[in-house]
């Protein structure tokens, strides 16, 4: 088995993106088993197609390592680098043009959702993003690629042009990625509005938990989210349409890895005035050592940059032999 996943270099870090991705990366790795790998990369590549801010994106990556290192990330388990510093993912991606179609591109619905009605102003590079993506989990023959609901498509996409790959240049170069189905991810919503997704972009920063924030911050930020009057019923499901208090139980349940429903039925009974602080006092345990390591790693970009670096170097070890052998397949 050999995992790669990648993500979106994003600034401003909070507790959904850590509960969301960044924590689920970590229990990857750890349940590695010998002979398994992981392949994690920060997709600055991907990011072009969007940004247009040298400086936020060379910031944004290495904040986003610092991040992942600080939450447990950790290379001699696991492979963590940048997309940019491992040319052979973009070189794959030009080889892998010649195999794609227009028509399965067109499809992608991604791109009509992004592009929306500007379609000759969008990027061409978001329009073949998915190949892109199709390179980075091939250039590693992955066998398995962590995909959330939305981006299911574009693994189908990377299968589809494996196959005609394979096919068409005689070769048995890559193998079928699978998607793997871990345990789904929380999806967190904001502390102010049980309705809306935690965001860095929400301009109220009552809404998130940073994960640079301090303890005191954290314990205000709960104290202060938004519920309702009624105490916790003794099963999850009860909770119906109690959008706020469901949120506050999956962030507590996904913080001490147990499930919603052990939650509820610990405080079953109690109100919020008893379970904010119960949550504030787990948050702290938790993400207060991670924000210490970050804080660490931040003030020493030069050695997140050679974390980054050491990544990079392992990762083409293995990316450039299947590069060569899909030069070789096509006759370069
Ligand atoms: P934001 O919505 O703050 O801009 P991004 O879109 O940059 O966050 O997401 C980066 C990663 O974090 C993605 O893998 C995304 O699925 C995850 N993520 C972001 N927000 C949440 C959330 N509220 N709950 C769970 N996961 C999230
Ligand atoms: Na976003």
């Amino acid at each position: 088995m050999r995992i790669v996943s990648g993500i979106q270099t994003t600034g401003n870090l909070h507790l959904g993106n850590y509960l969301g991705a960044i924590k689920q990366w970590v229990a990857m790795q750890d349940a590695l088993a010998p002979g398994e790998d992981a392949f994690f990369f920060l997709a600055d590549l991907h990011a072009l197609t969007v940004t247009l801010d040298p400086k936020l994106l060379a910031d944004t990556t290495i904040e986003m390592a610092a991040t992942l290192l600080a939450a447990g990330i950790d290379q001699d388990r696991a492979v963590l680098f940048n997309q940019a510093r491992v040319p052979e993912h973009s070189e794959l991606c030009w080889i892998l043009g010649g195999t794609a179609r227009m028509g399965w591109l067109n499809r992608m619905t991604q791109w009509k959702d992004k592009a929306g009605k500007n379609r000759e102003g969008a990027s061409v590079g978001l329009f073949t993003y998915p190949v892109l993506q199709a390179a980075d989990v091939l250039v590693y023959r992955a066998t398995h690629v962590p995909v959330g609901e939305d981006q299911k498509q574009h693994l189908e996409l990377a299968r589809d042009i494996a196959t005609k790959f394979n096919t068409d240049f005689e070769v048995d170069l890559f193998p079928l990625p699978a998607p793997l189905v871990s345990q789904a991810a929380p999806r967190i919503m904001s502390l102010r509005d049980g309705t809306a997704k935690m965001s860095k972009s929400d301009p109220s920063d009552m809404s998130r938990i940073n994960l640079i924030d301090a303890d005191d911050a954290i314990a205000q930020k709960f104290r202060k989210a938004r519920t309702d009057a009624e105490p916790l019923p003794d099963s999850f499901d009860a909770l119906g349409e109690r959008v706020e208090a469901r949120n506050l139980v999956t962030v507590y349940a996904a913080l001490a890895d147990r499930s919603p429903q052990s939650v509820v039925e610990e405080f079953a009974g109690q109100g919020f005035g008893s379970f904010k602080p119960a949550l504030a006092d787990l948050a702290i345990a938790v993400l207060g050592p991670i924000r210490e390591r970050l804080v660490r790693l931040l003030d020493d970009r030069t050695m997140v940059g050679a974390e980054l670096a050491k990544g990079a170097a392992k990762a083409r070890a293995v990316a450039a032999p299947t590069l060569r052998a899909a030069q070789e397949a096509v006759g370069l």
